[in-house]
């Protein structure tokens, strides 16, 4: 396998440096059709781990292998020629230790081509970006709901409601941040301690359920576009694709059934003899 290295692609570099400056827009993708699609509108795409729900219909993302994200991961590079790819590191692939850690980045990057990995996680995690940015990852944080820790926290909740959470979660961001992380995911936490962390810390908020005043905002495509069932309250509907889907498809039944598709357009004619 070769991996192509594009110098129109935006590096972990480039959303550091966005600070403060026009809101970074960023997306979840999963397959190389949407990362075409959405490459050239966005700073950067997240092949989240999420796809265990979106994807595979899973509960949580807990589930979700190494090898389920490398193989996404790759689809979304050869989608994609601009925007930055930043890889979820799922579940159990990072936790144990730093060099575990290591280890399963470092294949993320080496399979995949990708520009940095995102671990969730705080103060506890401050050792492992540390220790993936010395040796070369970009790392992107993650803060506030840490969906992989649903069964410890009790649920998908808003984090920060009380005023000693919200300090611990604030902390969890300088913390981040200062081990080298050259940007961070702030999940479902009340507004001002977003825009707290965000003037706390010197490298860009992506926020998602947190505040307009982030340095960027994520979504998940599939939520967005209206293909999700379910959705949280902080995701904004720009469009209803399950409709069109529904529509197309039973257009399509009701022409398979009467005999009209395939049309003339749609089959192959013999060459004529002579
Ligand atoms: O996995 C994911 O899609 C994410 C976003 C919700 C930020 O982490």
């Amino acid at each position: 396998m070769s991996i192509e290295v594009n110098p129109q692609r935006a590096t972990a570099n480039d959303i550091r440096a966005r600070k403060g400056g026009t809101p970074i827009v960023s997306l979840t993708s999963y397959h190389a059709h949407t990362a075409a699609i959405i490459d050239s509108l966005v700073d950067f795409i997240l092949v989240g781990d999420t796809l265990g729900m979106v994807m595979h219909g899973l509960e949580t993302t807990l589930p979700v292998t190494l090898d389920m994200m490398i193989l996404q991961g790759l689809a979304v590079m050869r989608g994609s020629r601009k925007a930055l790819v930043v890889v979820d590191m799922p579940f159990g692939s990072y936790e144990e230790s730093p060099q575990v850690a290591f280890r399963s980045a470092a294949r993320i990057m080496k399979e995949t081509g990708c520009g940095a990995v995102k671990l969730e996680g705080g103060r506890r995690m401050a050792e492992t970006i540390r220790f993936l940015t010395d040796r070369g990852i970009p790392v992107m944080g993650h803060v506030g709901l840490t969906p992989q820790s649903v069964n410890t926290i009790g649920g998908f909740k808003v984090q920060g409601r009380d005023p000693a959470a919200a300090e611990a979660v604030k902390d969890d961001g300088i913390a981040v941040a200062e081990a080298g992380a050259f940007a961070m995911v702030l999940e479902a936490i009340v507004e001002p301690l977003a825009v707290a962390i965000t003037k706390a810390v010197s490298v860009p908020t992506i926020g998602i359920g947190a505040s307009s005043v982030c340095d960027g905002q994520i979504l998940v495509l599939e939520d967005m576009l209206g293909l999700s069932p379910r959705v949280p309250k902080f995701v904004k509907s720009y469009g209803s694709l399950a409709d069109h889907i529904r529509g197309a498809v039973s257009a399509y039944a009701d022409d398979v059934r009467s005999r009209a598709f395939p049309g003339e357009a749609n089959v192959y004619r013999q060459k004529k003899p002579g």
